[in-house]
């Protein structure tokens, strides 16, 4: 099978042998991956990268080969999986996957908007109800709205009811109208520190701003979570958050974790066009490289996929 494998801090193209699923996975035809800021996250720290050099964790396909004790899959199914915690393997043609892992995909989604899904969207989900469950009518600001997982947090929230602002750059201030933000500061040209209002919740997903600011922008019992940003940052909220935290309003670091079920709610939502995946490009395999370089700049508009195999449906 073809693969692009990330080694000594290089990547290239080659030839590997396809996998055979052990008796609980099965081997999935990927048909598309979308990339993440995880995967450009372990090539920058070099460190942590899946032992097979070949990045991507959010995966849509067919089923190929089924392992001797899976039920509930067979060959053919169209699914979609998150392989954060079993070795990523999404930059190929094929993967295999725990069955436990693998969640059918609707059959009104297509493969490109199942691929988007994985990681960003449940990171969405997991965020805004990390400490809380959102209620109607909260007030949550999203800082970094415009990317991958800021796209769908602000669909996510709005679909339950909340109230949105929404942080984004001149570019995107459309796109994220007509998701639903009901409030849109533009970054470039207003001062976060101006802002009069209080949230009941706030996702830092991009962005430098520090946590006392944020404080500020809480209401007495409302809650930070820190989703992405610059490394150092995320490394030094580490050890302010405890201390932030002492008093009424909460601050937490999110750690998103694949979970299945929360991967089918999202597939339902998009199949009854609750939410849509907001997809900026989607590029061909061979051209994997240039796309990771446009990702790694971070400014994406949504998500960028990868067409691995062409899809069989069209
Ligand atoms: N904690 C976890 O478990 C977890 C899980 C997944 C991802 N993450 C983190 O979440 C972050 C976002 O991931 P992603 O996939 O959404 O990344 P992404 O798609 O690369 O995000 C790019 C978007 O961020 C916007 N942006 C950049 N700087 C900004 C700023 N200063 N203020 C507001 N918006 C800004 C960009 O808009 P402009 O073009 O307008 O700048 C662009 O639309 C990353 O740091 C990632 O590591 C964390």
């Amino acid at each position: 099978m073809k693969a692009l494998v990330y080694k000594n801090r290089t990547f290239a193209f080659k030839d590997m042998d396809i996998p055979i699923p052990a008796h609980d996975e099965v081997l999935i035809e990927i048909i598309n991956t979308s990339l993440n800021a995880g995967d450009y996250r372990l090539t920058q720290l070099n460190t942590g990268l899946p032992k097979s050099g070949i990045l991507g964790n959010a995966i849509a396909g067919i089923v190929d080969v089924v392992g001797l004790d899976v039920y509930g899959f067979k060959c053919g199914d169209h699914v979609a999986v998150d392989t954060s915690n079993a070795g990523f393997g999404g930059l190929a043609e094929y993967v295999l996957a725990k069955a436990s892992e693998v969640v059918i995909i609707p059959d009104s989604v297509s493969f490109i908007d199942a691929s988007a899904c994985p990681v960003a969207s449940t990171t969405a989900l997991q965020a805004l109800a990390l400490f809380k469950p959102i209620k109607h009518k909260d007030k949550v600001l999203i800082v970094g709205a415009s990317g991958g997982v800021g796209t769908f947090a602000v669909q996510i929230a709005k679909h339950l009811g909340a109230q949105v602002t929404a942080v984004c750059s001149t570019q995107n201030e459309e796109m994220i109208k007509r998701l639903g933000a009901d409030v849109i500061i533009n970054y470039k040209s207003e001062d976060l520190y101006q802002v009069k209002a209080s949230y009941d919740l706030i996702l830092a997903i991009n962005g430098a701003y520090p946590l006392s600011l944020y404080r500020r922008l809480l209401k007495e019992d409302g809650v930070y979570v820190m989703v992405g940003g610059p490394i150092k940052q995320f490394i030094k909220n580490m050890f302010l958050t405890p201390l932030y935290s002492l008093g009424e309003k909460k601050f937490k670091l999110l750690n998103s974790k694949s979970k299945p079920e929360d991967l089918k709610k999202i597939l339902q939502l998009v199949s009854e066009s609750k939410i849509k995946p907001i997809i900026e490009k989607v590029y061909p395999f061979n051209e994997a490289i240039d796309a990771f370089k446009t990702f790694e700049q971070g400014h994406s508009k949504g998500k960028i996929i990868i067409q691995i195999e062409e899809d069989p449906n069209t």
